[in-house]
């Protein structure tokens, strides 16, 4: 079976935790890599919240540290969504697994300089770690297969009326990457918003019984309550999974070619995925937006992942 090779750049974060949860053990995918970037927290906590779910699931993916910082803007975090720690719900034992020394700029780099144009980057936090690679090492762009992302939205956003929160995040970094030229598959808020979890696939997922199907029913079942507190919904999004989901899969998505612009202009669209849906504009796409996601096909991709870990040694911690 050929496997997708992907480095997995993300913000621990609850979706984030599932999504590394999924590209650790697919067959169909080869997770080079963990780079981690500041986000839903602060990058101290992200990293310790990847490494905790890198040792209780025995994930052997090198973790990096990336960029702490947006590029121009001042930092926000979601702590509403996602709580002081970042991914509070599950509880982790002592932990043990250590960050790598290299930084994620230099692996990213590094990695896709010495690759053969066959590595797919899978950023699902705020665009910063991308960015500063591709500024700083230009070189790496031509060498990039894809780029699947989740960030953005064509509708509302959830972070302002306009904007998505990763893109919303760092919009200076989102706009070094959408003209960049790298081909970008674009996982937005209309897309991520149909993966709503409900309590009834929480207990789906639970009943799988491993370690696995806990963590997602602790990390989702946090999520249902943040996700009611904050935008009064009763199920929770699993946007940042969606990602992987397109890469083992993409015949379960339908998606537009679109000319996606980002608003960095200060006012109350900064941060804005502007997307020509109607190609008003006529200009050459930059872009495959989602569209539709067959639910089905992905609640019984995540049962299919989280079993795998049955077969995996997860160790007591
Ligand atoms: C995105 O923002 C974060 O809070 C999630 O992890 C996801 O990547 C959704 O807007
Ligand atoms: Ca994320």
């Amino acid at each position: 079976m050929e496997k997708r090779k992907i480095i997995l750049d993300c913000d621990p974060g609850h979706d984030d935790a599932i999504t590394m949860l999924m590209a650790a053990v697919h067959p169909k995918i080869d997770l080079l890599g963990i780079t981690i970037v500041a986000g839903n927290q602060t990058l101290d906590k992200t990293v310790v919240n990847g490494l905790n779910v890198c040792q209780l699931l025995d994930i052997d993916a090198k973790v990096y540290a990336g960029m702490p910082k947006p590029l121009v803007r001042e930092q926000v975090v979601a702590d509403n969504v996602h709580g002081e720690s970042g991914l509070d719900g599950p509880v982790f034992g002592p932990l043990h697994r250590q960050v790598e020394k290299t930084h994620a700029i230099k692996y990213i780099i590094d990695t896709l300089l010495e690759s053969d144009g066959d590595i797919t980057l899978v950023p699902v936090g705020p665009l910063t770690n991308i960015a500063v690679a591709m500024r700083t090492e230009p070189r790496i762009v031509p060498k990039i297969k894809e780029i699947v992302l989740m960030g953005g939205a064509y509708g509302t956003g959830n972070f302002t009326p306009s904007a998505e929160f990763n893109i919303f995040a760092d919009p200076e970094a989102a706009q070094v990457v959408f003209t960049s030229g790298a081909p970008i598959v674009m996982m937005g808020l209309d897309l991520t918003n149909q993966t709503l979890c409900t309590m009834e696939v929480i207990e789906r997922m639970e009943a799988v019984g491993n370690a696995a199907g806990k963590l997602f029913g602790d990390i989702m079942r946090f999520t249902l309550k943040s996700q009611f507190e904050c935008f009064g919904l009763e199920a929770g999004p699993v946007h940042d999974a969606t990602c992987v989901a397109y890469l083992i899969h993409p015949e379960a998505f339908e998606t537009q070619d679109m000319f996606v612009e980002i608003d960095t202009n200060q006012g109350p669209c900064y941060g804005r995925t502007v997307c020509d849906e109607l190609n008003v504009l006529k200009q050459v796409p930059n872009a495959k937006v989602g569209k539709k996601i067959d639910t089905d096909y992905f609640w019984d991709l995540v049962e299919e992942c989280i079993k795998k870990y049955s077969d995996v040694y997860v160790g007591a911690k």
